[in-house]
């Protein structure tokens, strides 16, 4: 049986990953504090807190017995509003331990039991590769998930999976709305720094992640989903 396993898969792009999946005929299990809607196995779980998922051990691996091919896709995350030299170290802390320290744990909980043919999917951003001002958190954050892909990338070679980091461009979903609020000007700036001139809708990254889950030539890849962005 083809697993799914994902975290952050009840909203937006996670959502769209696991549908893709899950349509595909793979059996889904979620990890976020709200359940997804298709996954099998809904394992509630708030990842900023340190070692929350220890508490689910068994139940992850017991998800995992049947699988002959796994898909693990590290998703969740959050983006706050900070400047570098106006960054709570809290609030640092806390984007670190959702975003790095929990992908860190699931990798030690699953990628023992990862049979060949598997992966380990990184969803990074445009800003895993630049920063731009006033999300310094996240910057971080998405910086050193291109570091853990290709540590993973190195520390498996010849173990018959593969990883590669996904990074969506300005995508459709809550996480965008909740940055942009009703501010209409925003948003049309936003869409007018792609070449297509809109946004990206979740389940065209969701297509992408399925398409990198079947190509190990991508082993070690930073891919860019963003239709291609004007740079200013
Ligand atoms: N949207 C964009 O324009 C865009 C652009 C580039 C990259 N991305 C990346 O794409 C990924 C998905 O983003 P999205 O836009 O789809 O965001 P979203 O709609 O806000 O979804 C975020 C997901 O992360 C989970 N999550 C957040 N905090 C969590 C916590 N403390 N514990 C467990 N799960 C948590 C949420 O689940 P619960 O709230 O249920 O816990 C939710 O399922 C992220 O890695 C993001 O950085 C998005």
């Amino acid at each position: 049986m083809n697993v799914l396993m994902i975290t952050g898969a009840s909203s937006g792009i996670g959502l769209a990953i696991a549908q893709r999946f899950s349509n595909n005929g793979w059996r889904v299990i979620n990890i976020s504090r709200r359940s997804c809607p298709v996954a099998a196995v809904n394992l509630s779980c708030d990842l900023t807190q340190p070692d929350a998922l220890f508490a689910h051990h068994d139940a992850l691996t017991n998800a995992l017995t049947t699988a002959t091919k796994i898909c693990l896709v590290h998703n969740a995350a959050v983006m706050h509003l900070h400047r570098i030299d106006q960054l709570p170290s809290a609030d640092l802390r806390s984007v670190l331990e959702l975003n790095i320290i929990a992908a860190n744990q699931l990798n030690q909980i699953v990628i023992p039991l990862l049979p060949p043919t598997s992966s380990v999917i990184y969803i990074g951003s445009t800003l895993a590769e630049k920063a731009v001002p006033g999300v310094a958190s996240y910057v971080i954050a998405k910086h050193a998930l291109v570091g853990m892909m290709r540590a993973t990338c190195q520390d498996f070679a010849g173990r018959g999976i593969h990883t590669c980091m996904i990074c969506p461009g300005f995508t459709n979903t809550p996480q965008l709305h909740a940055v942009i609020g009703d501010n209409a000007d925003m948003l049309t700036g936003i869409k007018a720094l792609s070449a297509f001139e809109r946004l990206i809708e979740p389940e065209e990254i969701a297509a992408t992640v399925a398409f990198a889950a079947t190509a190990p030539v991508l082993n070690g890849a930073v891919i860019h989903a963003n239709l291609g962005q004007r740079e200013r």
